[in-house]
């Protein structure tokens, strides 16, 4: 199997959350390899500054503010980026949220908010861009970007329901690789499941338990090269699950 990115060249890819974290290092390496990348965030100032790095690179970011627990805020985005970019031939469903709540006596609406931001929101920016693909004949890619909590659950304090959440993109990725099947599409499906990972979205744990786990985290580059493995595959092949844990990860 030749893996090359070569056919992606100058092609629009969607990455949410790409003002920090994973999603940041995504964009940067879409953009490294030459493609136009639309990096969406409420942070849109953060995702202007990692363009500015990017200036001398082959491919280009542009910046879109969006909040996505807003299902017409991620429509009015898909419909600027098929306007005033082009049509979207990869969409990087990155951005997540975790409060670490409690389940027993925890805030529903923190709930409700994770539920939109972690599942909802893929669904819809799914949807987006299959639509668009399809209507212009693109065997584009859609990659969710899971947790191995979507695939099983570990003893750490306040999980709260972002495993629920992962467990159902897992459930979703495969529901929505079967139903692209069924219409003869050629748009590609795939879960990246990363383990632990040195992001913001530790900003909020317990520092005790941070410093633990910190032993033994991934980089936000080490998920970013297993999403260009995926990418980078021939028109053919179909990378379903990406697993990547760190060395020694203790669960
Ligand atoms: N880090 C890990 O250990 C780990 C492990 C497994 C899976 N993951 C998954 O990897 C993905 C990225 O996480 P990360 O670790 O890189 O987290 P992070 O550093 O906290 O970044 C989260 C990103 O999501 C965006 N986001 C959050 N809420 C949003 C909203 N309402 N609208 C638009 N964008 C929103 C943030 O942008 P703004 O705040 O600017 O809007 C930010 O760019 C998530 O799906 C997460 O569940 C992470």
């Amino acid at each position: 199997m030749v893996l090359s990115m070569e056919r992606w060249v100058g092609k629009v890819a969607v990455v949410t959350g790409a003002s920090a974290g994973i999603g940041a290092e995504i964009a940067k390496q879409l953009v490294e390899n030459g493609l136009i990348v639309v990096g969406i965030a409420r942070r849109k100032e953060k995702v202007e500054n990692l363009a500015k790095t990017l200036s001398d690179k082959k491919g280009k970011l542009v910046a879109f503010k969006a909040d996505i627990s807003k299902t017409e805020e991620i429509e009015a985005a898909f419909a600027w980026i098929a306007q005033n970019v082009g049509p979207v031939a990869i969409l990087i469903n990155n951005a997540g949220i975790h409060f670490r709540d409690s389940l027993i006596d925890g805030n529903v609406e923190a709930w409700r908010k994770t539920i939109d931001v972690n599942l909802l929101a893929t669904c819809v920016a799914s949807k987006e861009a299959v639509a668009i693909m399809r209507k212009n004949n693109i065997d584009g890619h859609i990659v969710n970007i899971n947790s191995i909590l979507g695939h099983y659950i570990y003893d750490l304090a306040n999980l709260d329901v972002y495993p629920a959440t992962k467990y159902a993109v897992t459930a979703f990725t495969e529901t929505l690789r079967l139903e692209i099947n069924s219409l003869k599409l050629r748009i590609k499906v795939t879960s990246v499941s990363p383990g632990c990972v040195d992001t913001e979205i530790f900003n909020n744990m317990d520092r005790k338990i941070y410093e633990e786990i910190k032993k033994c985290m991934l980089k936000p580059e080490d998920i970013a090269d297993g999403v260009i493995y995926a990418l980078s595959t021939p028109p053919h092949v179909l990378v379903k699950e990406v697993t990547i844990k760190p060395v020694g990860e203790p669960f």
